[in-house]
């Protein structure tokens, strides 16, 4: 008989988590699509380029709300600690799967903390900005305030889009069995034990790590 799943998001987290992801690619491929014109057709989905103009500020909106979420949700779990410096310095045997060279993750590891802060300080970046290209005349009346805040609109959303790419690899194909604790919330013992050893032990009261 197979060992009993873990549960590690609960539903109002999943919710949170796919607002927060779904908005955040539509704004991403929309945001792509007005500032390079042959990416336009990447409007298509949203009704073509005059209504994701519309929308794209109101989904920005939506996702603001979603990643305050977010963060209030996770922040208690995400503070680093002495034993996520030794993560962080033994990753590259995280990476090549050498286990019993890096210090046992908690229910997070370092660099999954690291992007949590990251993409939080670049939601209210994107956000902040995206407010100011939304009301320029009432927020940015200056030519250059104007111009300052796009060019950080838009590095923001591309150093964003990166750290996502890969948040999504290693969510998925990088390692297999991450995906579904977004999906029906649970893990099985063995992904537990294998990624966030420390969790796994506070879940289940065993140490055979
Ligand atoms: C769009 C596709 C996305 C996919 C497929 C995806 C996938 C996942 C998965 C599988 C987890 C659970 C990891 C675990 O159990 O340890 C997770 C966690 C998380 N996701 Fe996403 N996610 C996406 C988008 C986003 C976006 C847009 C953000 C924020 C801007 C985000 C922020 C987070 C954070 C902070 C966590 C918790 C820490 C971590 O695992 O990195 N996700 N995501």
């Amino acid at each position: 008989m197979s060992e009993p799943l873990l549960h590690r998001f609960n539903l109002l987290e999943r919710i949170v988590h796919w607002v927060v992801g779904v908005t955040y690619v539509a704004l991403l491929l929309t945001g792509l699509a007005f500032a390079y014109p042959p990416l336009f057709w990447l409007t298509a989905p949203l009704g073509g380029g005059a209504m994701a103009r519309v929308l794209h500020p109101y989904i920005g909106a939506l996702f603001g709300v979603a990643m305050l979420l977010m963060l209030v949700l996770w922040i208690r779990d995400m503070f680093l600690n002495r034993q996520d410096v030794q993560w962080m310095a033994a990753v590259r045997y995280y990476a090549t799967h050498q286990r019993d060279k890096v210090p046992p993750a908690g229910k997070y590891n370092a660099g999954q903390k690291l992007f949590f802060w990251v993409q939080g300080v670049l939601a209210v970046v994107f956000v902040a900005t995206g407010v100011m290209l939304w009301f320029p005349e009432q927020l940015a009346p200056a030519r250059t305030l104007l111009s300052s805040a796009r060019l950080l609109h838009y590095t923001a959303t591309l150093g964003g889009g990166l750290f996502l790419v890969l948040h999504v690899y290693l969510g998925t194909v990088a390692y297999p069995g991450t995906a579904r604790s977004m999906i029906d919330g649970k893990v099985t013992r063995q992904w537990a034990r294998l990624h966030h050893p420390r969790w796994h032990a506070e879940q289940t009261g065993l140490t055979d790590t």
